[in-house]
């Protein structure tokens, strides 16, 4: 390529974290069972809907029609295997368990400390329960089941807490109550996205998940009840919620200086200089399957001729191709 062409990119938000991700929802209001409409969002889109956070929960009621008060298909479905993960969310990356002796016993799938050593526990005992907000826990003396804790500390805190340590253990024994079986963030998940995503916040409505077999492998919410899941039968025609990786559309506008006389106008030319962004693109950011183009204004021409001084660069970002 010429030397002599110098590009100077306006990158603009063209940087994008996987910790903040805010899917965009589509709703589409056509009933399909869920292997149908995951076919139909793969297709389209880019999987049913994963749902991530509470801030994502209320993103997704609002996509649904005011007016239909049933239950929509959502990414969930039951998994082949239990895997650890935490109430907040993220999965069990850290090898820290601190489990009393001959516990786990597949008594339950979710986890209590007493003192300190964790125990399985089924679900539904009323227990002390703690929640954490910021950097701080606070044990609630109220018995409750460990769906109902978990409500709580998001209505009242953030979340159970997550222990990642023998440090955060010992913070949360500090609070503990001897003698009382207190619920934390930890629990068996037996559910996995369409999209293989994987962390692990869950949205249950009241008495779901069942344990119970037969009461339905695929997981619809509600708008009615406040973006809650339920299992449902598979086979269940009703409407649902794909998302899209639109977000991951930019549009950067691109500078293109020449030193002497260049036509810019000749497609073969516009060409080497996609490839070669394309190929500095890809040794550092976007994946494999990332495309770009030019993108041509409303008269049909990709570049238009700037004939003014260039006056301050100095906060600007060149790049050498
Ligand atoms: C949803 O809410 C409406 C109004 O509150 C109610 O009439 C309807 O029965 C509810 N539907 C379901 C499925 O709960
Ligand atoms: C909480 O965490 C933040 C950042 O990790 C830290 O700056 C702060 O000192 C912590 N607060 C307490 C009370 O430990
Ligand atoms: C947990 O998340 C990490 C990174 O997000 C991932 O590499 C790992 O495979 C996940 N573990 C499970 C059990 O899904
Ligand atoms: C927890 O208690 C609520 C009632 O407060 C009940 O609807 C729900 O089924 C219980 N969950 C479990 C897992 O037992």
């Amino acid at each position: 390529m010429d030397r002599s062409l110098f590009v100077l990119l306006l990158l603009s938000g063209l940087f994008w974290g996987s910790s903040s991700l805010s899917r965009p929802y589509h709703y589409i209001n056509i009933a399909m069972s869920w292997p149908e409409a995951q076919s139909y969002c793969r297709e389209r889109f880019t999987d049913l809907a994963t749902v991530d956070s509470m801030d994502d929960v209320n993103r997704l009621v609002n996509k649904v029609d005011a007016g239909y008060s049933g239950s929509v298909w959502i990414g969930l479905k039951r998994g082949t295997q239990k895997r650890w993960g935490w109430s907040n969310g993220e999965n069990k990356t850290s090898p820290y368990f601190n489990f009393d002796s001959g516990q786990p016993d597949a008594e339950g799938d979710c986890i209590a400390t007493y003192s300190g050593a964790w125990h399985d526990a089924r679900c539904s005992h009323l227990l002390y329960f703690t929640c954490y907000m910021g950097n701080t826990s606070y044990l609630i003396q109220i018995y409750k089941n460990w769906t109902d804790a978990q409500s709580y500390c998001r209505q009242q805190y953030t979340d159970l807490p997550t222990i990642h340590n023998s440090e955060e253990n010992n913070q949360i024994n500090q609070i503990l109550l001897p003698g009382y079986y207190t619920w934390f963030g930890l629990f068996l998940d037996s559910w996995e996205w369409s999209d293989k995503w994987s962390r692990f916040f869950r949205h249950w409505a009241a008495g779901q998940p069942s344990q119970s077999s037969g009461t339905g492998d695929c997981v619809g919410m509600s708008r009615n009840n406040s973006g809650r899941w339920s299992q449902y039968s598979c086979d269940l025609k009703q409407p649902f919620i794909c998302y899209g990786d639109d977000m991951r559309k930019q549009i950067v506008r691109l500078k293109v200086t020449c030193k002497e006389k260049c036509a810019l106008k000749e497609p073969s030319l516009q060409t080497v200089i996609l490839n070669e962004i394309s190929e500095k693109l890809k040794n550092t950011m976007l994946e494999s399957d990332s495309k770009i183009s030019w993108r041509t204004g409303e008269d049909g021409v990709v570049f238009h001729q700037q004939n003014n001084h260039m006056g301050n660069q100095d906060n600007k970002c060149y790049r050498h191709l």
